[in-house]
């Protein structure tokens, strides 16, 4: 289920985590590897305070390697913060979080003192993915609602998992940054908000102008094209040719062509895309505050 986040939303989310905090030790925040800035919520610098964070950047599977690796770098800057690649899908690759996390508290971590983690993120980060990989079972999906996550010492259960790790069953859910325009198009472009005021043309053409900038070998492989288009419209036009997306009149139908270039960036059928480097986020935060 996806909700329009509010102010009110939004200051309930954080009440309702910050009530919590005291029975946490650890927090993992669930990122989206394509877009770790926007799908970041900065909030959980403030929520943990002092306490160590892992930050996973999920989906890695659908993200670029090379920007992956400058991502976990630059996270990694932060204080108390360990950054890991990840794609909660695979079981194998989320077996070392609970190493990981004794490493990070290594004073608790045992039967009689657990490290108690709570798992943090905005909407479809991958969040109850790996709650249900970590718990080996799947547990109740729970909506994508501020009211969702109770205060944790009074209604929400934990899983012991190996090792002296007792985790909250259900994750802290936060806001994506829907306030930046970039961001909300990127989170758009990724599927991580679905339900967005912006237009599906206008989505479609904010991937575009990125594409043919940063992975024009990507276009031109996939859509069998001689070279990559210099525009936007070039590429949507191209595609649309390519996949008789034409209407009356030989006129691309614009709105078929975006449904396909959105799914097909998704599904992962380009190849593994990011969506922002550090640098450029850099040079956009330093412009907006300008
Ligand atoms: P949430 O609790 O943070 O809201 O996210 P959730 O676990 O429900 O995951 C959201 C979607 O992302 C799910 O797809 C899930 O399968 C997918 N997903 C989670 N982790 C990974 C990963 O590491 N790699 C890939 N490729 N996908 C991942 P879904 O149920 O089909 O939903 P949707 O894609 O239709 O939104």
């Amino acid at each position: 289920m996806a909700v329009q986040w509010y102010p009110g939303h939004m200051n309930k989310a954080r009440r309702i985590i910050k009530e919590s905090m005291p029975d946490v030790d650890l927090v993992i925040e669930v990122m989206d590897a394509r877009i770790p800035f926007s799908s970041e919520n900065p909030m959980v610098a403030e929520l943990r305070q002092h306490r160590p964070c892992i930050k996973i950047l999920n989906k890695s599977d659908l993200a670029d390697p090379a920007t992956t690796k400058l991502w976990l770098k630059h996270l990694e800057k932060e204080q108390g913060v360990k950054a890991q690649a990840l794609s909660v899908l695979d079981k194998s690759k989320t077996k070392n979080l609970p190493a990981l996390c004794r490493k990070l508290l290594p004073g608790r971590g045992s039967a009689v003192k657990p490290i108690r983690v709570m798992i943090m993120g905005i909407p479809n980060v991958g969040k109850s993915t790996l709650i249900n990989t970590l718990a080996g079972k799947t547990l109740a999906k729970v909506g994508d609602e501020p009211a969702v996550t109770k205060v944790v010492s009074s209604t929400q259960q934990r899983i012991i998992l190996e090792g002296g790790i007792a985790l909250s069953d259900t994750p802290g859910i936060l806001w994506p940054k829907i306030e930046n325009g970039n961001s909300s198009y990127r989170l758009a472009v990724t599927g991580a908000i679905k339900n967005t005021a912006i237009d599906f043309e206008d989505i479609a053409m904010f991937a575009a102008e990125y594409l043919v900038s940063a992975y024009p070998e990507r276009v031109v492989e996939r859509y069998k094209l001689k070279a990559c288009p210099e525009t936007d419209i070039g590429l949507l036009e191209a595609i649309g040719k390519k996949r008789g997306c034409l209407r009356a009149g030989g006129v691309i139908d614009l709105q078929r062509v975006s449904e396909i270039l959105i799914h097909e960036i998704r599904a992962g059928d380009l190849g593994p895309l990011s969506f922002e480097t550090p640098d450029m986020i850099e040079l956009e935060t330093t412009v907006d505050e300008e």
